[in-house]
């Protein structure tokens, strides 16, 4: 199979995913589950999806616990799309190439619809066919991603950056929250699926180093591996989280509404500081394929498995070009 047929066939299983997790608009109250359907299905490019089957792929995880993982993150990004676009927020009126919620409907059902498709995400997870012992890491891993250290955390700076010169280093912890968090979140829950990988990715570097200390033979040969994988999965999620807001900050500047589906040039409109209002548009574009490089590097110690994973750091920089 090559990558446009994986793609293809991760995008349809995502959407089947969610079609069957959403509650129809036949049931009660109607006008919320239209609009939360509305908004989630048939749109979007589904990189969080794509990530968590990608990741998924290098510990030997199921299509089905992936898709659960998957439908579940994409309803948290949703959500955040909705109420970024609200007029507290980003006041936008296109995503997806439709009207957005609070244009289409109102503004109580926007709100509505983030809260509803955030516990519907949980629900989700919470039904994924993966252990107990597993599903309390994955519920971790998207509540942390979603929270005030992670998303919602990265869009409070952003409001109160508007208008702001950020530096460097304030910019980059805010596309990491915003953005970054739940892209990280995607490949380590992708990863957390499967059987292959230690219960809990975040502890792995620790207990290995616990365990290289106290143990000899196949016990350090098996921590090292865990070890590995949590670092490699930091490294390469770290570059394409942030790379991805860098580069949407690029084609904000450089391409149509109509491509984009959703309003272009609406940064510089809104006076958000952005890799291209800090470094240029040349710079910022060289900074995400040195993102793209470092993304790659990050993979080496997977060999073949991490084809995917490499092809999806592609994706999300050469959008930009
Ligand atoms: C847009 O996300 C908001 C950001 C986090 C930059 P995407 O570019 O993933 O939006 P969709 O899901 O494809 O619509
Ligand atoms: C959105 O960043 C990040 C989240 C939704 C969490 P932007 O405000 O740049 O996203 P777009 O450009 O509206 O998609
Ligand atoms: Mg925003
Ligand atoms: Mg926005
Ligand atoms: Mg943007």
């Amino acid at each position: 199979m090559n990558f446009n047929e994986w793609t293809r066939a991760v995008l349809a299983r995502t959407e089947a995913a969610l079609e069957a997790r959403l509650p129809s608009a036949e049931v009660e109250p109607g006008r919320l589950h239209d609009a939360m359907r509305y908004t989630t299905l048939g749109g979007g490019k589904r990189v969080r999806p794509l990530l968590v089957h990608a990741a998924g792929l290098l510990t030997g995880a199921t299509p089905e616990a992936l898709d659960a993982a998957g439908a579940a993150i994409e309803m948290i990004h949703v959500y955040s799309l909705v109420h970024d676009d609200m007029p507290a927020m980003d006041d936008d009126s296109m995503r997806r190439g439709k009207p957005t919620v609070h244009v289409q409907y109102d503004e109580a059902t926007a709100l509505l619809v983030g809260d509803a498709l955030q516990s519907q995400a949980f629900i989700t997870l919470s039904d994924a066919p993966v252990p107990a012992a597993r599903k309390a890491a994955l519920l971790r891993e998207l509540a942390y991603a979603s929270g005030s250290l992670g998303m919602a955390g990265g869009q409070a700076i952003d409001l109160a950056s508007v208008g702001i010169a950020l530096d460097r280093p304030s910019l980059e912890k805010m596309h990491r929250m915003k953005t970054g968090a739940l892209l990280r979140a995607a490949v380590f829950m992708g990863a957390l699926c499967g059987d292959e990988a230690p219960e809990s990715l975040d502890a792995a570097a620790g207990v290995a180093a616990q365990t290289r200390a106290q143990a000899g033979g196949a016990a350090v040969a098996e921590a090292i591996d865990a070890a590995t994988l949590a670092a490699a999965l930091e490294r390469y999620s770290a570059a394409v989280g942030l790379a991805f807001q860098v580069v949407d900050d690029i084609l904000d500047v450089t391409a149509d509404s109509a491509t984009l589906g959703k309003t272009a040039g609406k940064d510089e409109k809104d006076n958000k500081p952005t890799y291209v209002s800090l470094l240029g548009l040349d710079e910022a574009r060289k900074l995400a394929k040195q993102l793209q490089a470092d993304a790659h590097a990050a993979l080496a110690p997977f060999g073949d498995r991490a084809e995917r994973l490499a092809q999806l750091a592609d994706l999300v920089v050469e959008r930009a070009n």
